[in-house]
């Protein structure tokens, strides 16, 4: 029997809570009164997840030019935007308790997406760069949560998502017969019930949406956008498949259209995100 989730909110309770420290944290980003010595008494608390900061501040990925030897400097030195985004990434990564072969491909898709969102995001200037990474990691997050909390009934679709013997339109549907909803509208329940700004809800619900119609709905349907091209694009260089999926159209898309891109700059894009790819790979390993 598959578990339809006849109730949504019973679905939510499921979802694993933030860790309270970095739920503080997060309050404390958006309360302008914050001060860096604050969050770096609230960091140092956890001594894990000051530790986990420390440990990926240093990455020259979040902006770090020179050694950061404690939780303090990287707040001062990193700046609140990057230190929001880095815990977001460490309290994400730590949804995957024991990690086997398709946790780290979801991850590895959500870190290929996100690389290709903050690229996307250099180039338009649309948003802020650590922003729009945090919206392509998280754009999949229903299908983390999916892993995670029912990870026995979502095997079989993953499995074949991830052969590519299924079209993502495909999954979604499967999905929709399985559970009752998609990994979109469960991951913006996820974002929601962690309290994360709402544009990173809107870019996990509306990341499939591939209409004018649809997306013209949008409050900025640009950010969208931004986390659509971003999961094209990591579908289209393998991220978290077996293989690169030929059959995903990356260069004239709507997306594109809608960030006024050229074909050039999409190609810039894709090798942008390919570098960092490279070159951040083992910091972002599960
Ligand atoms: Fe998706
Ligand atoms: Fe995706």
């Amino acid at each position: 029997m598959s578990p339809v989730i006849e109730n949504m909110d019973r679905m939510v309770r499921d979802i694993p809570a933030m860790p309270v420290v970095a739920q503080k944290v997060m309050h404390m980003l958006g309360d302008p009164r914050t001060t860096n010595i604050t969050l770096g008494e609230t960091l140092a608390t956890d001594i894990s997840m000051a530790s986990r900061v420390l440990q990926m501040a240093n990455s020259p990925f979040f902006g770090a030019r020179q050694k950061i030897s404690s939780v303090s400097q990287a707040i001062f030195i990193l700046g609140h935007s990057a230190l929001r985004s880095l815990i977001i990434t460490i309290c994400t990564k730590g949804l995957f308790k024991k990690p086997g072969l398709m946790e780290q491909k979801i991850w590895e898709h959500g870190v290929g997406a996100g690389m290709a969102a903050r690229a996307l995001a250099g180039k338009t200037g649309l948003m802020e760069k650590d922003d729009a990474f945090i919206g392509g990691l998280l754009h999949d997050v229903g299908r983390m949560i999916l892993l995670v909390v029912y990870r026995n009934d979502y095997q079989s679709i993953f499995e074949r998502a991830y052969n590519d013997t299924l079209t993502m339109e495909e999954v979604n549907v499967l999905e929709r017969q399985e559970f009752g909803y998609d990994h979109s509208e469960i991951g913006a329940r996820v974002v929601s019930k962690w309290r994360l700004p709402n544009v990173y809800a809107r870019m996990a619900r509306r990341h499939h949406a591939d209409s004018a119609d649809l997306l013209g709905l949008e409050e900025n349907p640009k950010t969208i956008a931004v986390a659509a091209q971003a999961n094209l694009i990591a579908h289209r260089l393998g991220f978290g498949l077996h293989e690169p999926d030929r059959r995903v159209e990356v260069v004239s898309t709507i997306y594109v259209e809608m960030l006024g891109l050229a074909k050039s700059d999409v190609l810039e894009v894709i090798e942008t995100t390919l570098k960092d790819h490279k070159e951040f790979r083992d910091e972002f390993s599960l």
